[in-house]
């Protein structure tokens, strides 16, 4: 007989061991392992959470699996079906984390009563009530039929009620709150987050209903169980955006039915979220009169380009250790990218701060950046404009290279559309052809784009 033995679980990334420490073995946080007592042994035939389930799959040839249950369902939002990969699929688990503020329920909801229409939504909240939920979809103006609203936290009744009411898409704001009845850990912790999703997920592959699970993010940025979740969920989206700011970026960071790092661009408004289907527009700041140290750029984002304007300040340091801070950006990149500055560049920031920021909220995790980040700090460090028709894209090799970068002549077209009229950019980029109106200038070293300026 297998011995009852007791184990310890991380409650920040759900490793397992067989005895107590201070920090765990795994992801080195301290102070996170939880005693856990497995239930005592299950008859075999009887396997809810996991184990044998006494239903036997039928094996079928690749070539002879329908694909017809493939139509996805369209959300009603643009942005949000362009995230998806083009739509919601049925039977599949979607989850939205974000900082809490966001706009995460606000968004659902919109979703919610979007496709409340087409077909039957079901919205359990286990952190607002029906009426602040009403309410909300009232003052918002949204349409009301279709959607049934649920304040519930065991997901054993979650899935009887579901099961009842048979919607098309479930929505569960949020997986923290969420308790499987049969385990005893407290809601929020690894073991009730991952085990609520995973029966949730296990009743999406059968029963073909889509689930959204929201999820909250942890002050370090992760999503409470991150590791223990992103690999039972089909598709996993980020809200970001600072909350200062109006702008929303939704963006998948996985996805099995479409491709990443696709971006959908709202902005929060009385009225909730607002899609914003032309973005460039809305990041460039354009103001009378341009500044030193700010350069336009033209990121490559899902599957678009994105016009973003880059800031940087270069400042005389009265630290020991300059500071160098990028908002939007990697902050390791740009002391790299300084280096190559000094050693290529000739120009030496290591007795000044230097602070990047990205307008609007923007990440930038792109290397195409790389060439407008050095230009905007040169331009900043000489206290010279750069002229406000232009924008720059390229990567920028520890060499002092500039590396070609993906779809240039899509970034090209986006800036022309966009009334740019200069650009700069690596030699391999160039256009094959003529464009009219558009002055290009192609560099294959940095020192080559630091002496045209
Ligand atoms: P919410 O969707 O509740 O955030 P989350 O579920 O991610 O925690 O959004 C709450 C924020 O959005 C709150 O700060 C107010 C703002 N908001 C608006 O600005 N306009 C609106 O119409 C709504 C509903 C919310
Ligand atoms: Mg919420």
């Amino acid at each position: 007989m297998a011995k009852n033995k007791t184990i310890y679980v991380c409650q920040a990334c759900g490793a397992s061991s067989g005895k107590w420490a201070g920090q765990c073995p795994d992801c080195g946080q301290w102070n996170s392992l939880e005693e856990r007592r497995p239930p005592p042994a299950a008859p075999a035939d009887s396997g809810r959470l996991g184990g044998y389930s006494g239903v036997v799959s039928p094996v079928q040839a690749i070539g002879a699996v329908s694909l017809d249950e493939v139509a996805r369902i369209s959300t009603g939002l643009a942005e949000f079906d362009r995230v998806l990969g083009g739509g919601l699929v049925p039977g599949s688990v979607v989850l939205i984390g974000g900082d809490p503020g966001v706009g995460k329920s606000t968004g659902l909801l919109q979703v919610a009563c979007a496709l409340g229409s087409r077909q039957p939504v079901l919205y359990v909240s286990g952190e607002e009530s029906p009426r602040q939920i009403a309410m909300r979809s009232r003052r918002l103006g949204l349409p009301q039929e279709g959607v049934m609203l649920l304040a519930e936290t065991v997901v054993e009744n979650i899935l009887a009620t579901a099961e009842e009411v048979k919607p098309a898409v479930l929505v569960i704001d949020s997986i923290q709150t969420m308790q499987v009845g049969a385990l005893a850990s407290a809601p929020g912790s690894v073991t009730q987050v991952r085990e609520a999703a995973a029966l949730l997920t296990r009743f999406a592959k059968q029963s073909g209903i889509a689930v959204f699970l929201v999820g909250h993010v942890t002050k370090s940025g992760d999503l409470a169980g991150p590791r223990v979740l992103e690999h039972i969920i089909d598709v996993v989206c980020y809200f970001e955006g600072n909350l200062d700011s109006r702008y929303r970026m939704l963006r998948a960071v996985k996805n099995r039915y479409g491709a990443v790092n696709e971006l959908g661009v709202f902005a929060m408004t009385d009225k909730g979220l607002k899609e914003i289907s032309n973005p460039s527009a809305i990041f460039l700041s354009r103001q009378e009169e341009v500044t030193p140290g700010s350069l336009v750029t033209a990121l490559w984002e899902g599957s678009r380009p994105l016009l973003v304007e880059m800031q940087a300040l270069v400042d005389e340091s009265r630290a020991e250790i300059p500071r160098r801070l990028a908002v939007g950006l990697d902050n390791s990149r740009l002391a790299m990218l300084l280096a190559v500055l000094h050693r290529h560049g000739r120009l030496a920031t290591y007795d000044r701060d230097v602070f990047i920021n990205v307008v609007g909220g923007v990440k930038v995790s792109e290397t195409s950046a790389d060439l407008p980040l050095l230009l905007a700090v040169a331009s900043s460090l000489r206290n010279r404009a750069l002229p406000g028709d232009l924008v720059v894209f390229g990567e920028v090799g520890l060499a002092g290279e500039i590396r070609p970068v993906l779809n240039g002549q899509e970034r090209l077209r986006e800036a022309k559309k966009h009334g740019f009229r200069r650009a700069v950019l690596p030699k391999a980029n160039a256009p094959r052809e003529k464009m009219a109106g558009m002055e290009i200038t192609t560099v294959s070293r940095l020192e080559q784009a630091l002496e045209i300026l």
